[in-house]
């Protein structure tokens, strides 16, 4: 799809936007009474569309955490705060008990929408000191000789996930350049520039599309070969793939201000957008035509106007607005009470037949980042 295309779709008044918003608020104050403290929410919806209920052990807790504090930053209601200091107990509990649930690179998703937001606007020591504990977690999956985070497994193990990194780690550096700005020392930040240079010669492509995960000797940073995950195949482009490293890139960019991770964030955003179908709304894999991710486009919204605070400002904002639109004016949106889910028609792991044409945590929590951020320009991070 033409960038030009896209640009004409019908721009969101703010009757339209405080509507959106007010629904994100009504859905939030739904999942309250079903989860009450206790629960969080399986990373997509049941036949039902409904969330089930669960621990938090996912890679995806923390984005029902991250949409009450859009709620409270939006209403200033004390209920959601509450609520999510609750959560960053449980994100603690979650550190302390180790084991799978923090043996990957999810911590810094999981810890910046819990302990950092929680420290931003709270200033809590407690929520600081979980902060700091959970990125030397992270650290421990630094591979010094690689200069690489390795995504999954467990650290030292040998097999298929030693030495692997994937393309949606992006999302969880700026967790580190958190900890290095609130600790004062720079090793986390070094790390994670280390595995951003690594990530962005071995996954992004000469094309601008992008592999998913890519394999090193974890011995001595040898590069070995790229593979998919969750991508159709190989040589695929895995949509959401892309679109974390929009944003990841963007925020890189603010992190470093190395105009390097600008202009690639920008020549990776505009390949998505021309691979785009014809209505505009990405298919999970840019090969295939038969499920959409919707989730995909709600992170290139964010990551769009990320990239409206460097560059180019309106036709920026006009992109980020035009593509929420389009997911509005084209159904993806549930006013349903019924439905628990905000985004409709996201498809998390289609190999494993995981919410395929599903609402899906994070697919949610960006649709209300976007919106947040399209009604407040100055929107401080939570990344
Ligand atoms: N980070 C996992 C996913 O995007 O499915």
């Amino acid at each position: 799809m033409r960038k030009e295309v896209l640009l004409k779709e019908e721009i969101l008044s703010d009757v339209v936007l405080e509507k959106e918003i007010n629904n994100c608020l009504l859905k939030v104050d739904n999942l309250m009474l079903k989860t009450k403290d206790e629960f969080f929410l399986s990373p997509n919806t049941n036949e039902l569309k409904k969330y089930d209920l669960i621990g938090h052990t996912q890679w995806t807790s923390s984005f029902y955490t991250g949409m009450l504090w859009l709620s409270y930053e939006y209403t200033n209601d004390d209920k959601y705060k509450n609520l999510a200091q609750k959560h960053t107990i449980a994100a603690r509990k979650r550190l302390e008990a180790g084991g799978g649930p923090v043996e990957n690179h999810d911590l810094g998703f999981i810890y910046s929408l819990s302990a950092f937001t929680d420290y931003k606007f709270t200033k809590s020591e407690y929520a600081k000191n979980l902060v700091v504990d959970a990125a030397d977690k992270l650290m421990l999956r630094y591979i010094s000789n690689a200069k690489i985070i390795q995504a999954w497994g467990k650290m030292g193990e040998p097999g298929e996930n030693s030495g692997r990194i994937i393309i949606d780690t992006y999302m969880n550096l700026p967790f580190l350049f958190r900890a290095s700005e609130l600790t004062g020392d720079n090793k986390y930040r070094d790390a994670a520039i280390n595995h951003a240079k690594m990530a962005t010669k071995y996954l992004i492509r000469e094309d601008y599309t992008s592999n998913h995960t890519y394999h090193f000797d974890p011995t001595n940073g040898k590069p070995i070969k790229t593979t998919t995950h969750q991508g159709l195949n190989d040589t695929s482009c895995w949509a959401r793939g892309q679109s974390w490293a929009i944003y990841g890139l963007a925020l890189l960019y603010k992190f470093t201000n190395e105009r390097f991770y600008l202009d690639m964030s920008i020549n990776v955003l505009n390949k998505f957008i021309e691979l785009l179908s014809e209505d505009g709304i990405s298919f999970w894999d840019f090969d295939c035509n038969d499920f959409k991710d919707a989730s995909a486009m709600a992170i290139t919204a964010c990551g769009v106007l990320e990239l409206s605070k460097y560059t180019n400002y309106d036709e920026n904002v006009s992109l980020a607005n035009a593509i929420i639109s389009k997911l509005i004016n084209n159904h993806y949106i549930s006013y349903d009470k019924n439905e628990d889910g905000i985004l409709n028609h996201s498809c998390y792991h289609y190999h494993k037949n995981f919410g395929r044409d599903s609402f899906v945590a994070w697919g949610d929590y960006y649709y209300f980042e976007a919106l947040i951020r399209l009604n407040n320009p100055k929107w401080d991070l939570y990344w």
